[in-house]
């Protein structure tokens, strides 16, 4: 039999293959929502532009309702022979009222009806993955004030550099995060045009409103070229690179947790609810979650790839190859989703060992900088000699294995016979952090300040 909905020149159906290649039902279902609003706000418009009777809108309008009920009761059966969401939808509709479901698809195309589905549920989505980072930016920051003077070790190389807290540490996450936040806003406001209307490439000869379905699905306005509605998925790109940005932070502070976790680093210990055992060496307790959270990224990556491959080889407008926007697209915000809240978990869960990160702060010479610092600001010398006075200072030290503090006066004087034991004060990492208080310094009082910065902000929301 040949297909329902567009069979009319076939004289025989597809072949199984044909099918199973082509139809989309299988992922494309979870737009049904969408696509029963878009069809609401459509039939209405052509109600009131006179191009359909109110009678048929009427029924039109009560039989997607019907749909949905049926849909979210769980008792609608979605058919692979009719393809894709639009198509099981609009058949039902036909089943449930005859012939005014036919009247439905008057001036739109799938293709249009497509682009609006899936910018509408891009829209949500991103509203939700907002609230997802804004909660994990408030579990941060929350953290961060408790901790503004809680001198962990500063890494550049990963090698000791200079002490700073961990109130800050955290909060260059909250910053990531805000301009995560700020690309998902971008994305938000350049998709929210309405492709509904383009139809299937040049627009209709029906006198059809496009301001009136674009204001009743929230759009700001329609979309200005009807061959530019229907191939653009920039809004999926845009989304899927916004969205690894965002993987890639996240995986960042995973990788992160998993050193600080580990016996060696000991900065924090996991919650029993974030972290996993081992089935054969009773010890271990795995940062599972924190290295899923940095494998995942790998995935959304892809999808970003993947899509980007797909679009760039294809004419206007619209290809049926876009149909394979949809799976990676579903997947990689979802996996980002999942990222989120496993990470605001274990940031809440997360108890940092004060101790161990003090003690840590102060190796590897972490003050040695201070101390450089020291030899400009009092002797006045310049700060290249100041370096290599330093550097000579550190040397001794390292060869008797000792730190810089134990070093005596008269070691120090060897090297640079105008030190006065002054410079003692400053080898310490509590004095080392307090007074880095140049703007965006790690100084447990701007760190205070700028915590309750964002709390304040995070509030109003
Ligand atoms: N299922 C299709 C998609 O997801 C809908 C659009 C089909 N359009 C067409 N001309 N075959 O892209």
């Amino acid at each position: 039999m040949s297909n329902r909905m567009w069979g009319g020149r076939f004289a025989t159906g597809p072949d199984a293959i044909m099918e199973e290649i082509n139809a989309s039902i299988d992922f494309d279902q979870r737009l049904w929502r969408q696509d029963i609003r878009g069809s609401l706000a459509h039939a209405a418009m052509l109600g009131e532009t006179g191009i359909l009777t109110q009678e048929d809108v009427a029924e039109i309008s009560a039989g997607l309702k019907q749909v949905q009920a049926d849909i979210e009761a769980g008792s609608f059966t979605f058919s692979r022979a009719l393809e894709d969401v639009h198509m099981n939808v609009e058949s039902s509709l036909k089943d449930r009222i005859g012939a005014a479901a036919g009247r439905l698809h008057t001036g739109r195309s799938r293709n249009d009806q497509v682009a609006t589905d899936m910018k509408l549920w891009v829209r949500d989505t991103l509203d939700q993955l907002d609230e997802q980072m804004a909660d994990l930016q408030l579990a941060l920051a929350e953290k961060a004030e408790i901790h503004a003077g809680s001198v962990m070790p500063g890494f550049t190389h990963l090698q000791s550099a200079q002490p700073v807290t961990f109130g800050h540490h955290l909060l260059a996450y909250v910053e990531m995060l805000g301009r995560d936040r700020g690309r998902v806003a971008d994305a938000r406001e350049r998709l929210n045009e309405s492709p509904l209307g383009a139809a299937a490439l040049a627009g209709t000869s029906f006198p059809i409103d496009r301001e009136m379905t674009a204001h009743a699905l929230g759009f700001a306005r329609p979309t200005a070229n009807s061959l530019d509605s229907v191939s653009d998925r920039d809004f999926v790109l845009e989304t899927l690179a916004a969205a690894s940005i965002c993987a890639m932070h996240l995986s960042r502070l995973a990788e992160e947790i998993v050193l600080w976790a580990t016996p060696q680093f000991g900065f924090v210990r996991l919650s029993d609810a974030f972290s996993t055992g081992s089935s054969i060496m009773p010890q271990k307790r795995n940062p599972d979650a924190a290295e899923l959270v940095r494998g995942k990224a790998g995935r959304v990556f892809g999808h970003l790839q993947a899509m980007l491959t797909m679009m760039k080889g294809l004419p206007l407008t619209y290809s049926k190859d876009m149909q394979e926007d949809k799976e990676g697209t579903f997947d990689a915000l979802q996996t980002l989703s999942l990222c989120l809240a496993a990470m605001a978990g274990m940031v809440r869960d997360m108890q940092p060992d004060l101790k161990v990160m003090k003690k840590a702060a102060g190796m590897g010479y972490a003050t040695a900088t201070d101390l450089a610092d020291w030899l400009v600001r009092v002797l006045k010398m310049p700060f290249r000699d100041a370096h290599h006075v330093t550097g000579r200072l550190v040397g001794i030290a390292s060869e008797r294995k000792i730190g810089l503090e134990k070093l005596t006066l008269a070691d120090m004087q060897a090297v640079e016979p105008q030190i006065t034991d002054a410079v003692f004060a400053v080898l310490g990492v509590e004095q080392s952090v307090k007074s880095r208080v140049s703007y965006g310094g790690t100084a447990p009082a701007n760190v205070r300040r700028q915590a309750k910065r964002w709390l304040k902000k995070l509030a109003k929301g």
